[in-house]
């Protein structure tokens, strides 16, 4: 495996100050795992010949559910479908904004069942859904590739999420939406390449990007946690941060010392048999607590910014 060239010094910018915590990330939508498998494969990760074990997903999705409550974070949980095996990766049911629920409109038609319980949910905790696309009519949009972070929503493109949808993210949403280009296909969805971890610092791994939008997501953030391929692939972008507390599948023991030396406390859970559809704690995961002026600034009439 190749470690990108692109990775610079990891030594953050500036004064190293303490956290300045995330307003949002103590609220999830997580989906019960008893229909996990992995009956089709749809990104790298899956393969048909290594199915997970039923009682191993059990206890470690028990387990990331403890790891959040623990941290301080709310939990509900939807029931998963027995027509829907990657429906236990709840990040990409929907983007939740405020009141809203963009549902998503899964690339591929294998997902697209799942809405049918995403969506009454969504509308059952008083959030008005929102389609840009669906059944195969209209854009792909999954919510796994999109952020609020800084002045924007960082939204990633490519393998799933298709450009024609950050127009329609902008103006339903009144916000600006920044689309970075995804390139690496391992990295199919943002959240495998990028992870906010307070209000001026993320994680980013450049190689998931063609190299205007690896230059463009590097500029996004103050102080960023630049990750090389290799260490991107552990999954370790894909975690959850909820308060000062990151949640990770993986850490590398540089990105350790990084965080730690920040003031972030580190988790480190068991998620392998999840790892087997190729998600991990983000992908299992979906914030519902996003408001606009406060995580995300109101543009009214939307904007989206390209590289
Ligand atoms: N098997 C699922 C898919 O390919 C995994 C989704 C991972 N979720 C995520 N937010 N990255 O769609």
């Amino acid at each position: 495996m190749t470690t990108t060239s692109t990775a610079r010094s990891t030594v953050p910018r500036g004064a190293t100050a303490g956290p300045r915590p995330l307003a949002w990330g103590r609220r999830y939508l997580l989906v019960d795992p008893a229909h996990f498998r992995v009956d089709y494969a749809i990104n790298p990760f899956m393969d048909l010949a290594d199915q997970p074990d039923p009682a191993r997903v059990r206890e470690q999705w028990d387990g990331l559910v403890r790891a959040l409550v623990e941290a301080g974070a709310e939990v509900e949980v939807l029931a998963g479908r027995p027509d829907s095996p990657d429906m236990v990766y709840a990040m990409n049911l929907g983007l939740v904004v405020d009141d809203r629920a963009l549902v998503s409109h899964m690339r591929y038609p294998q997902r697209r069942r799942e809405q049918a319980s995403a969506t009454p949910w969504f509308a059952g905790q008083g959030l008005r859904p929102v389609h840009v696309g669906r059944d195969g009519v209209g854009p792909h949009l999954e919510a796994g590739d999109a952020f609020a972070f800084g002045d924007a929503l960082v939204v990633g493109y490519g393998p799933r999420t298709e450009e024609l949808a950050l127009k329609h993210l902008a103006t339903e949403l009144d916000v600006r939406v920044r689309g970075l280009r995804i390139s690496h296909p391992s990295m199919y969805h943002l959240d495998l390449a990028f992870c906010p971890l307070d209000e001026t610092r993320a994680m980013v791994c450049p190689a998931a990007f063609d190299d205007a939008s690896a230059a463009a997501a590097l500029a996004i953030v103050p102080e960023p946690l630049v990750l090389t391929e290799e260490e991107a692939l552990t999954f370790c972008a894909n975690s959850v941060v909820v308060g000062t507390t990151v949640l990770m599948p993986a850490c590398p023991a540089r990105v350790r010392r990084v965080l730690e030396g920040w003031g972030f406390d580190v988790v480190l859970l068991e998620l392998g048999e999840l790892h087997k559809g190729g998600g991990s704690v983000r992908c299992l995961t979906n914030p519902l607590d996003v408001r606009r002026g406060r995580d995300l600034p109101s543009v009214p009439g939307g904007e989206v910014l390209l590289p």
